[in-house]
């Protein structure tokens, strides 16, 4: 399968990202990050990690798209081709159009959603999926959200899970809202996408943090087959890989959502936070898209990181194209 980039992962990697080079970045800025990272631990102690999500000085972006168009310098879409072991024929250019954290809130009000769902539909795709925290702290807002999004056209269905907000506010009504207006909630389940006397298995999973069985979202699913799995939170990749999911789509980080020069992203201070934040990448089997999602946590704003729309096109792994790719240590 030819990634759209080369995952340059493994173990050292992974330890270079997590240990800048000396020089970086300057004994000010080594002290501001130092006096931010003791600031979100002591959050984090004060408050539990369910109200402050782990934002960190580390890493530096990776993400590389194949193209981009920028519709209106708020929302980026982005362009990826997928290639997938043994996808149907008959699926070739499926495209899915991907919506993540819109966090509808006071941070991100109704014409905000109206303009990203007003994209979603332009690129006229085949699959929408939803992946996760589409309120923030407030179920007010659970409602409206659900009815822009009910606007959303795909040929084979509009697709959701949900997302770690989405839990704090109130999951159950988040649910039955998505559902009135006719989007499909996967919740620890799967559905088949069916064209042509073939099926396509999109899975979806509970926030990881909640209530997430991926054995239950998967069971039925023939091993080797094509799959693609929703879930909110990129952690997932190693059990997905396990059970070997051909792609999954997550959102979460909001691709560190705050990308400050020579300091880095503000999110995730593990090296496997910082890997999985943001675009591409694979873990043995499987591939993962991190979108940065549309809206915001803590606060309205965001730095050299705007929001996107990523739109993915599905092609059959083809073996004579494939560039060489390394595993990583821990596939
Ligand atoms: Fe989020």
């Amino acid at each position: 399968m030819t990634p759209l980039r080369h995952a340059s992962s493994g173990t050292a990697s992974l330890e270079r990202a997590a240990h800048p080079r000396p020089g970086g970045i300057g004994t000010g800025a080594r002290k501001l990050v130092r006096h931010w990272d003791r600031l979100v631990e002591r959050w984090s102690r004060d408050f539990g990690s369910s109200f402050v999500e782990d934002y960190s000085f580390a890493g530096a972006e990776r993400h590389r798209a194949l193209h981009r168009r920028v519709y209106d310098g708020r929302i980026e879409v982005t362009e990826h081709r997928i290639r997938l072991h043994n996808l149907p024929e008959n699926f070739r250019g499926l495209r899915i159009v991907q919506l993540s954290d819109i966090h509808h809130s006071l941070f991100l009000p109704f014409h905000a959603v109206l303009d990203a769902v007003s994209l979603a539909n332009r690129l006229k795709p085949d699959v929408i999926a939803l992946t996760g925290d589409f309120v923030t702290y407030s179920r007010a807002y659970i409602e409206p959200v659900a009815a822009i999004l009910g606007t959303l056209r795909a040929r084979h269905g509009v697709f959701a899970v949900l997302g770690n907000h989405d839990f704090r506010v109130d999951a159950g009504e988040v649910t039955r809202a998505l559902e009135r207006h006719a989007i499909e909630v996967l919740r620890n389940r799967h559905t088949l996408i069916r064209h042509a006397g073939h099926s396509l298995p999109i899975a979806g999973i509970d926030d990881l943090g909640y209530s997430a069985d991926l054995s239950r979202a998967l069971h039925g699913i023939r091993p080797g087959a094509p799959s693609i799995l929703l879930s909110h939170n990129p952690k997932i990749i190693r059990r997905a890989a396990h059970c070997q999911v051909s792609l999954v789509l997550s959102g979460h980080t909001h691709g560190g959502q705050i990308n400050l020069p020579f300091a880095g992203t503000v999110f995730g201070r593990s090296p496997e936070r910082m890997r999985f934040k943001s675009g591409w990448d694979r873990l043995g089997p499987t591939q993962i898209y991190v979108s940065r999602g549309i809206g915001t946590v803590v606060l309205p704003l965001r730095v050299r990181c705007p929001a996107e729309i990523p739109h993915f096109h599905l092609q059959p792994y083809d073996s004579s194209r494939a560039a060489p790719h390394r595993l990583s240590a821990e596939s």
